[in-house]
């Protein structure tokens, strides 16, 4: 086989096999093919598309690339859930316990990535003594007697996928479903899930900005799921303004706490309730979505969802009181109220944007080399649709240093307010099951 007849091929619009494909990943993954061939093989992608078959072996492909977790030792239905990304996305550090709670087993790899804020172990690490360097079988050991547990991410998982992401970055490729869809999958495969429930979002603070492609990715991604085996279903949710009101990693860790007690934001805990309830489902510890719903309201009303993260924290190393007292968390040296300079009501807050303000204060990692400060960050005191008056708060922030202008500029610039009434956006939109 040769390289430059697959990318003619391609570039021809038809459709390449299983064994092609597997050339086309493998090559690149060992260096034999080299990166101008697979530049000229992803611009035909991005413009001729692939088929169903063709994303289906793309994204099996990636995942042979390298490792592949084995969770078989654990009992039950592994489902993980995955979101495309948002600002202030809290629901992970919600939905872990809180479907373990109901008997579902988390087994979570977590990285701590770049963005507006850090990535689930950056926050869980806000809680002192918490660790996730632990050994396979511990984790394994973990999540069986107590139905959650996280590790770090080790090994070798998809090594296809990040050269090829690194590729597409610089080459103007990233954005085609095809490769999102298989990019992601890929990841969410390796890493041993039997069932996968994606969250994607969808508005200003989303990676797609409109309802149009939120959906074409997450049928996509749903598509290759069911090809290959994995039960995969997808909700499509807002990420027009952040996702409750904390932007920040002990900040949302409080708003975790909070709403797993049943007093969080109310976008927050539907959200959660939406998709802990189809993670429930397909882990076949309901028979219905109603059935999995009143499960997990039932976790937070008696408290069991609250003392599962307890459990989760100090099995981990963590010193689980905070719960009890979330001022033990690392805590910012000044807190400062944004005041609004009008009355009127809120119209837009511009999510991503209100989050490269948490990270001018600190909360984000902007290279993979630089540090977070886990105390920082932003509470929104008003989401859109809300009335406001000249100098009540729109947002407390909690910062390290005493000269936040350069961050309120942000926020006043991000924050419109109007006169006229306005509505709160929607919070989930459609769910897509194939
Ligand atoms: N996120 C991924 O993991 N891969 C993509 O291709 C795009 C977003
Ligand atoms: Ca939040």
């Amino acid at each position: 086989m040769r390289m430059v007849d697959l990318i003619e091929k391609k570039r021809d619009g038809l459709e390449l096999t299983k064994e092609e494909i597997q050339f086309i990943i493998n090559g690149y993954t060992n260096g034999s093919i080299p990166d101008y061939q697979v530049s000229a093989f992803t611009m035909a992608v991005f413009f001729n598309g692939m088929t169903e078959t063709e994303r289906a072996e793309l994204t099996m492909a990636m995942v042979e690339s390298g490792d592949q977790i084995d969770l078989s030792q654990i009992e039950g239905v592994k489902v993980d859930k995955h979101s495309t990304g948002g600002v202030g996305d809290t629901t992970t550090l919600v939905l872990g316990p809180l479907v373990a709670a109901v008997g579902v087993p988390v087994a979570k790899m977590s990285g701590r990535g770049l963005g507006h804020t850090g990535g689930t172990i950056d926050k869980l690490e806000s809680v002192e003594g918490f660790h996730v360097e632990i050994e396979n079988q511990e984790f394994i050991d973990l999540v069986n007697k107590n139905k959650i547990a996280v590790i770090g991410q080790s090994g070798n998982l998809t090594p296809a996928d990040k050269k090829l992401y690194a590729l597409r970055d610089v080459t103007a490729t990233v954005d085609s479903i095809p490769l999102i869809a298989s990019s992601i999958m890929s990841k969410k495969i390796a890493a041993g899930a039997d069932a996968i429930v994606l969250d994607v979002k969808t508005g200003a603070g989303a990676f797609m900005k409109t309802l149009e492609d939120s959906r074409e990715l997450a049928r996509a991604m749903v598509r290759i799921g069911n090809n290959v085996g994995r039960r995969t279903m997808a909700i499509i949710s807002d990420m027009s303004q952040p996702l409750g009101y904390a932007i920040g990693n002990s900040l949302e860790v409080k708003e975790a706490i909070d709403t797993l007690r049943g007093e969080g934001p109310e976008d927050l805990k539907e959200l959660c309730l939406v998709l802990g309830s189809q993670m429930v489902y397909l882990a076949k510890k309901a028979n219905s979505l109603q059935e999995a719903r009143q499960l997990l309201e039932d976790a937070i009303k008696d408290g069991s969802a609250l003392e599962k993260l307890k459990e989760f924290l100090s099995s981990q190393g963590g010193d689980a009181s905070v719960v009890d007292d979330p001022s033990k968390l690392p805590q910012a040296k000044f807190i400062l109220e944004l005041e609004a300079k009008e009355d009127g009501y809120v119209k837009e807050i511009v999510a991503d944007e209100i989050g490269t303000a948490a990270m001018l204060l600190g909360a984000g990692r902007a290279t993979k080399e630089s540090s977070i400060d886990l105390a920082v960050g932003l509470v929104l005191r008003k989401k859109i649709g809300d009335q406001v008056r000249k100098g009540e708060s729109l947002a407390t922030i909690y910062s390290n240093f005493e000269n936040v202008e350069e961050v309120k500029d942000m926020l006043y610039k991000n924050i419109t307010i109007t006169s006229e009434p306005t509505k709160a956006p929607t919070l989930v939109y459609e769910e897509i099951t194939e």
